[in-house]
């Protein structure tokens, strides 16, 4: 692999069957400013996969698992400081500031772009520039978008293959101008001559830029997750929900990129639907969208197109339609257990990659809830000796697995198909301790838009920050709007209109309140089946509920209760809605209304005014 290095720079070695001049001038411009010492070009081969794993065991970034325990499986564990996505250091750089929005950092894109050049320049050193080619969405289907990512990690490398359809057979769909988008990642830690190499390279100064009007991503200083991974967050979110916005802005109907899974869920009946629910970071996705019925729901059947990100168009009947862009899953791995996810739990069985989580003794893995008591002994995600008694926790609560879709038990059979699949219910939910309903079902799209619009959740580890503290999450985008906040409410109401009476019903759900004691209520997990099983009923005009302040819910007999002990006492702590507590929450709707008062829509503000007048009448 070692090329000349010509004249300080690293020679290109372009494969033959790349046949984009454009790429070509692009990868090189990049290595022209970053200097790596080698520039390789990813196939996306099972072949390059297993050795830059070896590399990197070599390198002492990852350790082997146990052949018997984790079969092809390995473990990442990070520098202490770069452990989750870093929304402060998260620009969209749009023209104007109004265009990113209040909700977003902004910065002058000249300025950035100067900033940027700084910070590039020579920062891949010592290093291998990878080229990784992606595709998100099925290869060459009318709905996928190419990405290139150029990374100095070899890391990202092998997640992007697990994550994303990466590889060789993407620059075929490129050809000789095919559009791409262009990411380029640095972790930011040159290497001098001779230096050695650290386990995990960052640096403390990041920047995980977004150009709108380019489509360009420029991400420095962290090797974690969303901030490095650049077609997860990056681009099939903030880019792609540009793209979506821009195509309505032009005349067409537009497309929607939202933080959601993707689920299919057929009835012993033989009737099936497929939802799209959002959950902020941490608050569900990976698990309810393979989630397993209870016993007592015969017949019923649970399965996944995606766990974490959705695209949806308008299709020709006039219906919504949604892929899962990705082909892997980069989940939660605390909490995650044969009893609230066996089928995760399937998926991890071999061919994992596993960041920060702890090692056993025999070469496995553990994290916190895995099983109920912990090892005697672990190495934890520092490297350091681990017992019960250490009191602190052996797994990050960002520790992540990733793991590609095709390994999941339940995966749908749809999950690839590049029309994607129609779509019958949107779900939006916080993780709230107090106020939020189990449920509650929209009358109509604007008052559905304004529930996931005024959305609160309670902030997690998967971003760097305060942990447990309410915000306004709309949409469960907060992390991930590319544009004005504003501008994306409105384009979720002029979808709603463009549907009419094809729309999706809109449902609003909360699994996380407590009881005086702090513990959770709802037994979650495998019983959101329970909720879900009305949702569905009332989309076939089955199931019963009552009116309530903010839309429909229902009555504990409109539930189908076999097999759980759950009393209507403890129904009503998590549906009962405190008028007071309510008061409060319509100010910090107010507040955020407030903030976003640029281009935020009328519809909204009115539906705000019913409530008030709801709550205070
Ligand atoms: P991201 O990958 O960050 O987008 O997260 P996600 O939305 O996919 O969340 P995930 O399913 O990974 O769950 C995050 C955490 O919440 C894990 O620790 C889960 O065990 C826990 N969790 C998931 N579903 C439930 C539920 O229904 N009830 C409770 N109490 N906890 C849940
Ligand atoms: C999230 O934080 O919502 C994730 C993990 O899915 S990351 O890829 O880091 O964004
Ligand atoms: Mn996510």
């Amino acid at each position: 692999m070692n090329q000349p290095v010509m004249g300080g720079v690293a020679a290109l070695n372009v494969p033959a069957y790349i046949k984009q001049q454009k790429l070509i001038n692009w990868v090189a411009d990049v290595a022209a400013l970053t200097k790596p010492d080698r520039i390789y070009w990813c196939d996306g081969s099972q072949e390059e996969y297993d050795r830059l794993c070896a590399e990197m065991v070599a390198a002492g970034t990852m350790k082997r698992l146990s052949q018997e325990k984790r079969p092809n499986s390995y473990l990442a564990c990070s520098d202490p400081t770069d452990v989750a996505r870093v929304e402060d250091r998260t620009f969209i750089c749009s023209a104007t500031k109004e265009e990113a929005g209040p909700t977003n950092n902004w910065m002058e894109p000249a300025e950035m772009r100067a900033t940027l050049n700084g910070l590039f320049d020579g920062c891949m050193a010592g290093r291998t520039l990878y080229v990784i080619p992606f595709s998100m969405g099925p290869l060459g289907s009318p709905i996928a978008h190419i990405g290139v990512e150029l990374s100095d990690s070899p890391y990202v490398a092998v997640n992007m293959k697990v994550m994303t359809r990466m590889g060789r057979a993407v620059y075929d769909v490129l050809g000789e101008d095919g559009a791409f988008v262009p990411c380029v990642h640095s972790v930011g830690a040159p290497l001098k001559a001779g230096q050695k190499d650290v386990a995990w390279p960052c640096n403390a100064t990041k920047y995980i830029v977004h150009f709108p009007e380019t489509r360009e991503i420029w991400s420095f200083g962290s090797g974690y997750g969303g901030n490095a991974l650049l077609g997860k967050k990056c681009f099939a979110l903030r880019i792609a929900s540009n793209m979506g916005h821009k195509e309505a802005k032009a005349g067409g109907h537009g497309w929607l990129a939202e933080h959601m899974l993707i689920l299919g869920v057929e009835s012993p009946e033989g009737k099936k639907h497929y939802v799209a629910a959002a959950f902020p970071s941490a608050c569900g996705k990976t698990n309810f969208s393979m989630m397993i019925p209870p016993a007592t729901f015969n017949g019923w059947k649970v399965t996944t197109i995606g766990d974490d990100i959705a695209w949806i168009k308008p299709g020709a009947d006039g219906r919504l339609y949604a892929i899962n862009p990705e082909a892997g899953y980069f989940g939660v791995a605390p909490g995650t257990n044969t009893k609230t996810n066996s089928n995760c739990m399937a998926c991890l069985h071999e061919n994992t990659i596993f960041t920060n989580v702890a090692l056993t003794d025999d070469g496995d893995v553990w994290w916190e809830g895995l099983t109920k008591e912990a090892p005697a002994h672990l190495i934890d995600w520092q490297g350091k000796d681990w017992t019960p008694a250490s009191g602190t926790k052996a797994a990050h609560p960002n520790a992540r697995f990733t793991v590609a879709s095709t390994q999941n038990p339940v995966i749908d059979p749809a999950w690839d198909d590049p029309a994607g699949v129609p779509i019958s219910a949107f779900i939006f939910g916080g993780r709230r301790s107090t106020t939020v309903p189990l449920v509650t079902e929209a009358r109509n799209w604007i008052e559905g838009v304004y529930m996931a619009a005024t959305m609160g959740s309670e902030t997690t580890a998967a971003a760097a920050g305060q942990m447990g503290v309410v915000r306004r999450d709309p949409f469960a985008m907060l992390p991930f709007m590319g544009y004005n906040m504003s501008d994306y409410f409105q384009h979720w109401l002029d979808m709603g209109a463009k549907l009419g009476a094809a729309a999706p019903k809109i449902y609003c759900v909360n699994w996380f309140r407590t009881n005086e004691q702090g513990q959770f209520v709802w037994p979650g997990f495998g019983d959101n089946m329970r909720v879900l099983k009305w949702m569905l009923e009332r989309l076939e005009g089955q199931a019963g509920g009552v009116e309530n302040l903010f839309g429909m819910t229902p009555r504990f007999d409109d539930i189908h209760w076999e097999g759980l002990t759950f009393s209507p006492a403890e129904f009503e702590t998590i549906t009962s809605i405190d008028k007071d507590a309510w008061r409060e929450e319509l100010k910090l709707h107010a507040e955020l209304f407030e903030k976003l008062a640029y281009h935020l829509p009328q519809e909204l503000k009115d539906n705000m005014a019913k409530l008030e007048q709801r709550l205070n009448g």
